[in-house]
């Protein structure tokens, strides 16, 4: 495709006919101009997924009926936003897309009038992994690993000025669904378990997808989407009331702080669609939270009311209800995906309000936050990317996504020290997922979101790519150690689209009799043998598993090498997984694990760094890893007891927070700014300090968590809460005292009984707080909201209308009159 120009063009579009700036016109005064049509056009995103010949105008446009050619979604249809979803756009190539996207802006600001630029969103959700040549940062729950908010906001800033380089407007994360349960197929992109590690991760990656001006970040999937019933992809939510207020909201309302969108959760919570509660995205979300930006529906999810939830009929009356309660509910813009024509969307809203059954001033106020988006992101005074710039950006921040990588690797155990090797051993390198050279095996390291939905599309690689840009454990430690390094690769298959019904272990995996006998052969000459455990890329429904254990192929590789090597030969077993995989059974006969997750570009530098000690682990488990799926989900911060007191031990394998390093970690002196707080609200935070020396021989970082371990209330309070977190880097011998903001609001806990309506607070009296075995007392000394001094929203709609007003307080009145209750 060539450049068009466009960027060199004057770029004067703005709001109306080519004729003004969005300072000369108001926003108002430009939807005054619009039709309803028009109106209802911007309200809708349309995803251009198959587009096989790039963005130009002419292009044919065969998913719906509606059009004939991608411009005349502009032209004929009006719609005010494109995706290209799944991590796939129509090109890999970044000059292409740029030049592309300028041109379909051009043909849309040209043949439109009142002319208003499309935002083009997408899915660049660790890393612009919509490019060949691409930086594949670590995935989200290695970020959560990692603790360090400072080098996740880099990345993403690194992020965000990619897809703005690239003419791209609007990035589909940071997904802050709080973890709970394994089995779920977006597990991967959860970061933790914990709400606030969550949040702050969440706020710092809308920072810094936003920090060019260019790009909104969108805050998804709200709420509570992260805790599916069975596991199951968009199931309903398993929450209380008092779990969502405490555990689950104040994850999305941290980033929300910064980030200028948000995407629905495609579930139900607690029996309600969440596209349809009004309670959600009205009464929460712009009322309590004063959340004024644009509210997107996920892909197809009006539609999902009736055929996913059952919550409608599957005719058209179903249809029209589901969009009207949508609306009604406070959505702005629909996602049209695969299932959706757009037309299907217009013309039921238009006729919506057309028969007075929604009000236009409902469109209105949706509009004029779309065209708020896009003036704030600068599309009315240049609508068109410079094209010379993301060429040098593809591909780059290399020192951070190693650093990220590295930091995101959890040492779970290490027996006898056999890590770090020394360098001089002769290494077996076996397993699947490690090595550029096979058809599919590299997709491991990556998983889902990368140059596709499913971490590469299908798995069906062409010979020439795309790639992102990568080293794997087989090339570096081939490089390291040269004559001295064996390699057996087994095999594997990616499956993405057939996990769902048939294969759990998100890929097919076996060894062969000839790879049997190649591994028992070298397996004979080695002084330690490193074996790739894990699963293959997924995402979404096809990446739900049933199973935690490894894949039965891998189960076996590990029995045999066990069994065919001496004590002496060290096993070090390395997890590439978007989620906790392998349990006791092959752990046990491992000397050494690394979970790596699934750590992108770098996994090859920074696997193989740890391995021989160049780089000293510091990951922490940002979840807790069950003994096995019998006990999934178990949660760190659940309330006492998360199972059968006596069986606790057994069903945890894996604490969260559990994280080995090379060298000894000592804490010592561990107080608080104020041992007493008169007001949580007036002093919502107070200071840790605590002592750490590196008491070991070699040098490192280390993540020092501040929880709280003990307190009691008037209702249960979890087991351990992080309140603060902090990452050192420590020489041998050396000491630190470091301080540690602790957020007071992790505290806050909804009082009274089962209904869980009232205020949340932080309830007064001694609370415990913890590092490692450091404890020291905080006393609060009065109950106070940090958060929300409100009660539940909607605990006095007493007419049910959604609204709390007067006629609410004189209902409420009448009644406890009736019941004799006024005046006494
Ligand atoms: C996912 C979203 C994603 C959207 C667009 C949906 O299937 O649930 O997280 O942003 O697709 O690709």
């Amino acid at each position: 495709m060539k450049a068009t120009g466009a960027a060199t063009a004057t770029p004067a579009v703005g709001i109306g006919a080519n004729d003004a700036s969005a300072e000369k016109r108001s926003i108002a005064g430009v939807i005054d101009e619009m039709t309803l049509e028009q109106k209802v056009g911007q309200m809708t995103q349309v995803a251009i997924d198959d587009l096989g010949a790039g963005f130009c105008p002419g292009t044919a446009f065969n998913d719906h009926d509606d059009v004939e050619t991608v411009g005349e979604l502009f032209t004929e249809l009006n719609v005010g936003s494109i995706l290209s979803g799944g991590s796939t756009g129509p090109t890999f190539d970044g000059t292409e897309f740029v030049t592309g996207l300028n041109r379909l802006q051009e043909h849309a600001l040209e043949n439109t009038d009142p002319a208003v630029p499309f935002v083009w969103g997408c899915d660049a959700l660790h890393g612009n992994t919509l490019l060949d040549g691409c930086t594949s940062f670590p995935q989200r729950l290695n970020m959560g690993a990692t603790r360090d908010v400072e080098l996740v906001e880099t990345a993403a800033t690194h992020t965000g000025n990619e897809i703005a380089a690239m003419g791209g407007h609007w990035i589909f994360g940071p997904t802050v669904d709080v973890l709970r349960d394994m089995r779920w197929g977006r597990y991967f992109e959860g970061h933790s378990e914990d709400p606030m590690l969550v949040g702050e991760l969440g706020k710092a990656r809308a920072r810094g997808f936003q920090r060019t001006g260019r790009v909104a970040a969108t805050v998804k999937h709200f709420a509570g989407y992260g805790t599916p019933n069975t596991g199951r992809d968009r199931t309903p939510v398993r929450t209380s009331m008092r779990d969502l207020r405490t555990r689950q909201l104040p994850a999305y309302e941290r980033a929300l702080e910064q980030a200028k969108t948000v995407m629905v959760n495609s579930g139900a919570v607690n029996g309600k669609p969440a596209h349809a509660s009004r309670w959600l995205l009205t009464q929460v979300l712009r009322e309590r939270y004063e959340f004024d930006g644009v509210v997107l529906t996920d892909w197809d999810d009006f539609e999902r009311m009736l055929t996913n939830h059952q919550y409608l009929p599957d005719t058209e009356e179903g249809w029209r209800l589901a969009v009207k309660q949508g609306l009604e509910a406070g959505i702005d813009m629909h996602m049209c995906g695969g299932e959706t024509p757009p037309t299907d969307f217009i013309e039921t809203t238009v006729d919506l309000v057309e028969s007075g059954e929604l009000p236009e001033d409902r469109i209105d106020e949706s509009v004029r936050r779309i065209l708020e988006l896009k003036r704030d992101l600068g599309l009315f005074d240049q609508p068109y990317a410079p094209e010379d710039e993301i060429d040098d950006l593809v591909g780059g921040a290399r020192d951070v996504s190693e650093q990220l990588a590295k930091e995101s690797l959890v040492l779970l155990e290490n027996e006898n020290a056999v890590l770090p090797l020394e360098g001089t051993e002769n290494v077996l390198l076996t397993g699947p997922g490690i090595e550029a050279g096979t058809r599919n095996r590299f997709l491991m390291q990556h998983g889902g979101w990368t140059l596709g939905w499913q971490g590469i599309e299908n798995g069906d690689l062409t010979e020439d790519g795309p790639r992102p840009r990568q080293t794997t454990i087989a090339g570096a430690l081939s490089d390291r150690l040269g004559d001295q390094f064996m390699h057996v690769p087994t095999e594997f298959e990616a499956a993405p689209f057939t996990s769902i019904n048939e294969n759990f272990d998100n890929g097919f995996f076996d060894v062969t009799d000839e790879q049997k006998a190649a591994i028992v052969d070298a397996a004979h000459t080695a002084d330690a043998v490193v074996i790739v455990l894990g699963e293959g890329p997924h995402n979404e429904g096809f990446g739900d598993r049933d199973k935690m254990r490894f894949p039965e192929a891998q189960r076996k590789l590990v029995e045999l090498i066990d069994e065919e090597t001496d004590d002496d030969v060290s096993l070090v077993g390395v997890v590439l997984a978007g989620s906790p995989r392998g349990t006791e059974e092959t752990f046990d006969r491992l000397d050494a694990v690394l979970f790596a997750g699934q750590p992108g570009s770098d996994t090859g530098i920074a696997v193989v760094d740890t391995l021989f000690g160049d780089y000293n682990p510091s990951g922490r488990l940002p979840f807790t890893w069950e003994a096995n799926v019998g006990h999934v989900p178990l949660f760190y911060d659940d309330y006492p007891p998360r199972q059968s007191v006596d069986a606790e031990e057994a069903m945890v394998q894996y604490e969260f927070g559990h994280g080995l390093s090379y060298t000894d970690w000592e804490y010592s002196e561990l107080s608080v700014s104020h041992d007493s707080v008169c007001d949580p609200a007036t002093s919502p935070t107070v200071t840790a300090r605590v002592t750490v020396e590196n008491t070991g021989e070699l040098a490192g970082e280390h993540v020092i968590d501040v929880h709280n371990t003990e307190f009691y209330g008037s209702v249960l309070q979890p087991v351990r809460r992080l309140m603060g977190f902090e990452r050192v880097e420590l020489r041998p011998g050396e000491t630190t005292t470091v301080e540690i903001e602790l957020d007071l609001s992790t505290l806050e806990v909804v009082p009274g009984d089962v209904p869980g309506n009232r205020a949340k607070v932080v309830e007064a009296g001694e609370y415990e707080l913890s590092v490692g075995d450091e404890t020291t007392m905080l006393t609060i000394e009065n109950a106070a909201s940090v958060t929300d001094s409100e009660p539940m929203p909607g605990r006095y709609d007493i007419d049910n209308d959604g609204t709390e007003d007067f006629e609410d307080a004189m209902e409420l009145y009448r009644r406890i009159k009736q019941r004799g209750g006024a005046g006494k």
